[in-house]
């Protein structure tokens, strides 16, 4: 009886009476799970792959020139650099290794002592200086400029967009290296840090005249220490373009570049593609806006604050401030300018580049391959995860990867012989300013 009923029905009311007959509970289940899958490719995590792989990680991935010096003497010697990198397993993910560090991370403390330097337009850096001899701490406190024969390596640490010597990688940075008898001295970009803005000008991805005169200052001020540097993200853009301006003649005798943004304009088409990518592009944008409406009464040839005030993504405030300050024509033309993978073939001492494939931020479409495969002086390390620059390792999420891989690096840099050649040709140079050893060191 009940067959010919229901084949008298149409067949979709059927499908609609069977659809009402199971459990509404039934049904959270099967949306959740969707939920579930959707947002584990939204934030592309991998804790699946990596489960089955046994949370060993990936291997790190070194690209080098063939017959490099500092391969064979240097590199060659980091563990850390032919090992693998592996992900605390509950932020397998591009998103929450960058996010984790921003907002959740227990940083080591760091007691900075601060010197003020004055740029000769009248700028102001703070110089966050942190020591690892500190019963020494009151000798050195007023630094009055008097020449020190202080033999310790210093670090200097160029810190990303909108960070600072307070930021949590910044520290978890300085408080290694000191651990490990380096000094170190956070350059702040002007502006950061807590210190006013006293000239017409702000820092941007191109401007290396700051941390040029931060260095000749350093090296006049410690003639005997070995200066070496870190710059990340945006810093690490700043101090590449450094390098390849000055290729031997700089008072560096090594460095390391993590996560750049190698390359602005592509960096700037991929932070607009993906809806993700775009609230990046936002957060780092509003933060920026923040920066410039901060010192406003300090800007007076920036004029449009109307169109200041709408800021919401990198490429408004690159338009309505950089571009204005910097006197560039367009954003592009600025992009395509200071980007320092065009810098990179020019770097004349031995460069750590540290990149991880899944940043978020600052996308593998730029890796400079070719460029860092040319040149002797540069050792470019990928790892298939990491983020942008967080690398956090461990069940506690204590531990940076690129943290240590810098310091091991930095430490084998130290006490191998190129840097007492780098030293050789650093004071040769100074002695007597030779005009064309910039094009030599290619
Ligand atoms: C750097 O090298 C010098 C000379 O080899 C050594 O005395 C010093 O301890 C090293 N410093 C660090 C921090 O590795
Ligand atoms: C450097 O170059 C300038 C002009 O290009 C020249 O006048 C000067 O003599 C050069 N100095 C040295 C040390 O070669």
């Amino acid at each position: 009886m009940d067959c010919i009923g229901l084949t008298s029905e149409s067949p979709y009311v059927i499908m609609l009476k069977a659809a009402f007959l199971i459990p509404i509970s039934h049904y959270l289940f099967g949306f959740l799970f969707l939920l579930i899958v959707f947002l584990y490719n939204f934030v592309e995590m991998y804790f699946i792959k990596e489960l089955i792989n046994g949370f060993r990680g990936q291997s790190v991935s070194l690209t080098f020139n063939s017959c490099s010096n500092l391969y064979q003497e240097v590199v060659s010697k980091c563990k850390i650099l032919h090992g693998r990198f592996s992900s605390t397993p509950w932020l397998c993910s591009p998103h929450f290794q960058t996010i984790f560090l921003q907002f959740f991370e227990r940083v080591p403390a760091c007691n900075y002592q601060r010197q003020i330097f004055k740029t000769s337009d009248g700028g102001t850096i703070a110089l966050d200086w942190l020591r690892n001899v500190d019963d020494k701490k009151p000798s050195i406190k007023g630094f009055d400029g008097v020449q020190s024969d202080d033999k310790t390596p210093i670090v200097v640490v160029i810190p990303g967009l909108t960070s600072d010597s307070g930021s949590a990688y910044v520290k978890h940075l300085a408080f290694k290296m000191v651990k490990s008898g380096w000094n170190v001295v956070v350059s702040n970009h002007r502006g950061l840090g807590g210190v006013a803005i006293t000239s017409d000008r702000l820092y941007n991805a191109g401007c290396t005249e700051d941390i040029r005169k931060v260095i000749d200052h350093l090296h006049a001020q410690y003639p005997q220490a070995p200066l070496y540097a870190v710059g990340t993200s945006i810093g690490s853009n700043v101090l590449v373009k450094y390098l390849g301006e000055e290729g031997v003649n700089t008072a560096l005798v090594g460095a390391a570049s993590i996560c750049s943004p190698w390359d602005l304009l592509i960096g700037d088409r991929f932070i607009k593609r993906r809806l993700v990518q775009r609230s990046y592009d936002r957060i780092l944008g509003i933060g920026l806006k923040d920066y410039a409406e901060l010192h406003r009464s300090v800007l007076p040839s920036l004029t449009d604050w109307d169109s200041i005030s709408k800021i919401s993504c990198i490429r408004d405030y690159d338009k309505h401030v950089v571009c204005v300050l910097g006197n560039f024509e367009t954003v592009d033309t600025y992009y395509r300018t200071v980007s320092c993978s065009s810098y990179i073939r020019k770097v004349g001492v031995p460069l750590l580049c540290i990149s991880a494939l899944d940043d978020p931020v600052c996308t593998r479409e730029t890796i400079p391959w070719d460029e860092c495969r040319a040149n002797k002086n540069v050792v470019l390390a990928t790892t298939q995860h990491g983020g942008h620059l967080g690398y956090l390792e461990g069940m506690t999420a204590k531990s940076l990867w690129w943290v240590r891989a810098v310091d091991e690096f930095l430490c084998a840099l130290n006490s191998s012989s190129l840097n007492h050649r780098a030293k050789i040709q650093n004071n040769r140079v100074l002695e007597s300013p030779l005009n064309s050893s910039k094009e030599k060191a290619v």
